[in-house]
């Protein structure tokens, strides 16, 4: 049986009984901000979490811890931070946690994505070790914390924590309620001990962690990462067999889960109207009805933006017929740009962008076209629909979803994905043109075989991505997470399930063990898989 949000919902219903399911991420789902005219307006943050978690969370319900990022995020709720979300159709909590300026520095500019962002990610990028950002790391955390007590309410509750802005949070949460069920799901690569270890607070960190009943990544290979880290820097106990850790009177599972995205959501974005918005988007930038390349990103250095434009650069030396034939098109949201090394990319990718254009472009034509501002997804599907091809070349990362999202964007089976094999797609995408985004030839070819490929090898390559897609999708992920993690929810009445007039009545205290053994069964496909058997 495939997985989808009525399974999802379904084992959601039956794992978590009673208990309350809060999910903390530093960055909200949806952002209120005060438009030109001063009137309250939402959106949909860039990156690639908050896409695949929102619909977990439409499935499961509960409520998202996060920062109030947004301008007018004081405006909509009540006292205590809370709003239901989707804004227009309400169906969650989401309770924003108030920072200040120096917190924010400190915490989420320092600490997370001067430090801890560059030590996970192998691109040459320094971390910064500084015991002010780290301060105010360990103070952030504890807010987080009492925030997550608070929505907890004294009663039983699975914490589901996102990524490396909460390394202590387990802990934390852990001493003061150790009968919460905690799980954490670890979005960027971690790396091998050598890398790791150099860090001043790597023992707290992996200490903080081992809070957690269960803490997933990606790749089994960034599991065997973790799991080195802890065996060289704590006194612990591990069970490479079972890949847990046991450390205090604690057991910490440590598991692989690839992160995907919902299919459906494709539709949903595209609507009937897409080929009126791409055609806006062309006319807007002068792009005719050439094929498009499209790059989609935050601007940010793991992405290999330069790189990719290098690329451009090269293919169109090699290739002079292709000259005057096609655009490359990156949208470039806006990222992290208080901290120097994201600015100086901007600058950078624009140099290139405008360097390009002179040396290759003409009256009528020019190759690179950076749209360096936020963009919704209905824009951004009707891109990856419109284009000929998508290229992300990452230098390297955790999974990438927007080669998912190309993925699901094309119901035409057309199109060509050029991917980076330093991502975590590229494991499961096998059928993406890949290329090694630091080899400028190789790319090069990639983005010539974009352009070129003849239509029958399109759409045998993009059948069988769709399919692993559809079949490996968000829902999966959480459904496995959560069939895993609930073993340890204490077992505590389901809430009534809402049925229409006639249906049966469940039994309440019933968990689904009719999909216990095609759960166990996915797992050993899944683990088998990424051992690569
Ligand atoms: C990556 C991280 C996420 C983060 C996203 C966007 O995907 O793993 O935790 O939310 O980037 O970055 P931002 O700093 O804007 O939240």
């Amino acid at each position: 049986m495939g997985w989808s949000k009525e399974r999802l919902e379904e084992v959601a219903r039956t794992r978590l009984g009673g208990a309350k399911l809060i999910v903390v991420a530093n960055r909200e789902p949806y952002i209120h901000r005060y438009a030109t005219d001063g009137a309250v307006e939402w959106i949909r943050p860039a990156g690639g979490l908050t896409t695949a978690l929102d619909p977990v969370m439409q499935a499961c319900g509960g409520v998202w811890v996060a920062h109030g990022s947004g301008d007018a995020d004081r405006a909509v709720t009540d006292p205590s931070g809370r709003v239901g979300v989707p804004p227009d159709d309400p169906n969650y909590v989401l309770r924003r946690v108030w920072l200040t300026p120096e917190q924010e520095d400190g915490y989420y500019y320092g600490a997370a994505n001067g430090m801890l962002w560059p030590l996970c990610h192998q691109v040459f990028a320094r971390p910064a070790f500084d015991p002010g950002h780290w301060d105010a790391y360990r103070r952030v955390n504890q807010t987080f914390a009492d925030a997550v007590l608070e929505e907890a309410q004294g009663g039983p509750a699975l914490v589901f924590i996102q990524d490396y802005h909460f390394a202590l949070l387990p802990r934390l949460l852990k001493a003061a309620r150790p009968d919460l069920v905690t799980a954490q799901f670890w979005h960027i690569p971690w790396p091998g001990p050598e890398k790791f270890l150099v860090c001043p607070w790597a023992r707290d960190i992996l200490d903080g962690l081992l809070g957690n009943d269960l803490m997933g990544f990606h790749t089994q290979h960034d599991c065997n990462h973790f799991l080195e880290c802890v065996d060289r820097a704590l006194e612990c106990r591990i069970d490479r067999e079972r890949f847990a850790v046991q450390r205090g009177g604690q057991a910490t599972t440590v598991k692989p889960f690839p992160i995907s995205v919902d299919p459906a959501l494709a539709d949903e974005y595209l609507g009937d109207d897409w080929a009126a918005r791409a055609g806006a988007i062309r006319r807007r930038h002068g792009l005719g009805d050439r094929p498009l390349i499209v790059g989609v990103d935050r601007v940010d250095y793991t992405k290999g933006i330069p790189e990719r434009l290098r690329a451009v650069d090269r293919v169109l030396h090699r290739h002079p017929e292709l000259r005057g034939g096609f655009h490359f098109v990156q949208v470039g949201a806006p990222s992290r740009s208080s901290i120097p090394a994201y600015r100086d990319l901007t600058a950078e990718v624009n140099g290139l962008a405008a360097r390009i254009n002179r040396e290759h472009g003409t009256a009528g034509w020019q190759p690179v076209v950076f749209l360096n501002a936020h963009h919704g997804p209905e824009d951004i599907f009707a891109l990856y629909r419109d284009a000929a091809g998508c290229v992300v070349s990452s230098l390297h990362d955790g999974m990438n979803l927007v080669a998912k999202e190309f993925v699901t964007a094309r119901a035409d089976d057309r199109g060509v994905l050029v991917l980076s094999t330093f991502t975590g797609a590229a494991r499961e995408l096998t059928d993406a043109v890949l290329a090694n985004p630091f080899d400028v030839d190789e790319l090069a070819d990639g983005l010539h075989a974009a352009l070129t490929m003849p239509a029958a090898e399109q759409e045998r390559r993009m059948r069988r991505m769709r399919a692993q897609v559809d079949d490996h999708n968000i829902y999966r992920w959480a459904g496995m997470l959560l069939s895993e993690v609930g073993k340890r929810v204490p077992d505590s009445p389901p809430p009534p399930a809402e049925k229409s007039e006639g249906e049966r009545e469940p039994n309440k205290n019933l968990r689904a063990y009719g999909d216990e053994e095609a759960i166990a069964r996915e797992t050993y496909v899944t683990a088998m898989q990424l051992a690569g058997a």
